[in-house]
């Protein structure tokens, strides 16, 4: 018997504890595990930077969401990127990257895996030409957000599986604005989908976390020697953490889209508002690629302000229910300034936003207070 998405989340990795029936798995607050005989540890447990019950839940629960054979958790969303680029390139290699993405992910890629000898193009990944046109004899990987952050640009997944693997790359998807709830990256063709599950996946900003699913289970044994050789892994109580927001996944993600149309139905009807982003709205350049490849639009909204970066800046520092903060996903409304925030690393590069952007995530609050809030703020 299949299960349903909900239901999976609820009980893919979490039956209860053995011992005691605990229906909540304990936290495996431990490092180290005894051993039955010298080369006989009990049920494989031996070290917990090699694997804990707490992760190991964590990730059958991610690889069940998701529709891969497995899935492995990390630190962050930045620690899971990092492993699995340097588990899968080599100096040499290049890279296609979006030419709007996260500001951190950008950074890796121009500051860190730049000098291991990576090489990147990047690419609107909303321009399937685009994307051909950059690809090389040397592409190893081409790497998608999509929505992108900030400026919530959609990706024709399947077209890009496609081209990707007509020339032996590898198609790796950011899932992390969609969530598996909105959108399951590896049923349109992609190889690796990443997360990082500080967003949507916690989703109540109490942790910080990322996540690598695979279409491939070879791989995803590759990938498993990295995590475990370079370390970058989760602790237990961070597993079980992310674990107990991804039981609610859907239930929010539902409410998040509720809320999110209503707050760009009121942007686009308000005057100090010149341009209103969201991929729910039939003029959004991407509206039909997402309509047919999401089940609905997520709760990401960004919009720009007609009276420029001042003005755009005034409005994040006036909100009294949307908190002015970095990250998004949460259960709570979040406002920013990317340009100022966390698009800053990406000022002067190909990746630069515009200076009036704000970027909304809308969060699950009664939608009357988030809806005044941003009506006064915008005043
Ligand atoms: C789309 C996207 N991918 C990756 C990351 C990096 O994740 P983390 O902050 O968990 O390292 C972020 C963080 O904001 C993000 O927005």
């Amino acid at each position: 018997m299949t299960y349903g998405f909900e239901t999976l989340a609820i009980h893919a990795g979490q039956a209860p504890e053995p011992r005691t029936g605990a229906v909540v798995a304990p936290i495996y607050q431990t490092s180290t595990y005894a051993q039955d005989a010298v080369g006989q540890p009990r049920l494989g447990y031996e070290y917990s930077r090699s694997s804990n019950p707490n992760r190991d839940a964590l990730q059958e629960c991610l690889a069940a969401l998701e529709g891969g054979p497995r899935a492995l958790a990390f630190a962050s969303g930045l620690a899971a990127e990092d492993t699995l680029l340097r588990a899968v390139c080599q100096p040499g290699d290049h890279v296609v990257i979006p030419d709007d993405a996260y500001g951190g992910t950008y950074r890796l890629f121009a500051r860190v895996a730049e000098r291991w000898g990576l090489d990147w193009t990047a690419a609107d990944v909303s321009d399937v030409d685009a994307i051909r046109a950059a690809v090389t004899a040397h592409t190893r990987v081409v790497w998608l957000e999509t929505p992108t952050n900030p400026l919530l640009g959609i990706a024709d997944i399947a077209a890009l599986a496609q081209l990707t693997h007509e020339r032996e790359a590898l198609l790796v998807v950011d899932n992390t604005f969609a969530s598996p709830y909105l959108q399951q990256p590896l049923a349109l063709g992609a190889d690796v989908v990443v997360h990082s599950t500080t967003k949507y996946l916690g989703g109540h900003s109490d942790v910080v976390g990322g996540a690598l699913v695979f279409a491939n289970a070879e791989l995803a044994d590759e990938v498993a020697f990295y995590q475990n050789a370079m370390g970058a892994i989760n602790g237990p109580f961070d597993a079980w953490l992310t674990l107990r927001g991804l039981r609610t996944l859907g239930v929010r993600m539902d409410r998040h889209c509720d809320n999110a149309e209503r707050v760009a139905d009121l942007l686009t009807r308000h005057s100090a508002v010149s341009q209103v982003i969201y991929p729910g709205l039939p003029g959004h350049p991407g509206h039909e690629t997402a309509a047919k490849q999401m089940r609905r639009f997520g709760g990401m909204v960004a919009f720009r302000a007609a009276g420029g970066e001042e003005h755009a800046i005034q409005v994040c520092n006036r909100t009294k229910v949307f908190i002015l903060a970095e990250s998004l996903g949460g259960v709570e409304s979040l406002i920013e300034h990317p340009g100022r925030m966390t698009h800053a690393s990406a000022a002067g590069s190909p990746l630069e936003v515009p200076s009036d952007l704000v970027r909304l995530s809308v969060g699950i609050e009664t939608i009357d207070d988030l809806l005044t809030d941003l009506s006064e703020a915008l005043a």
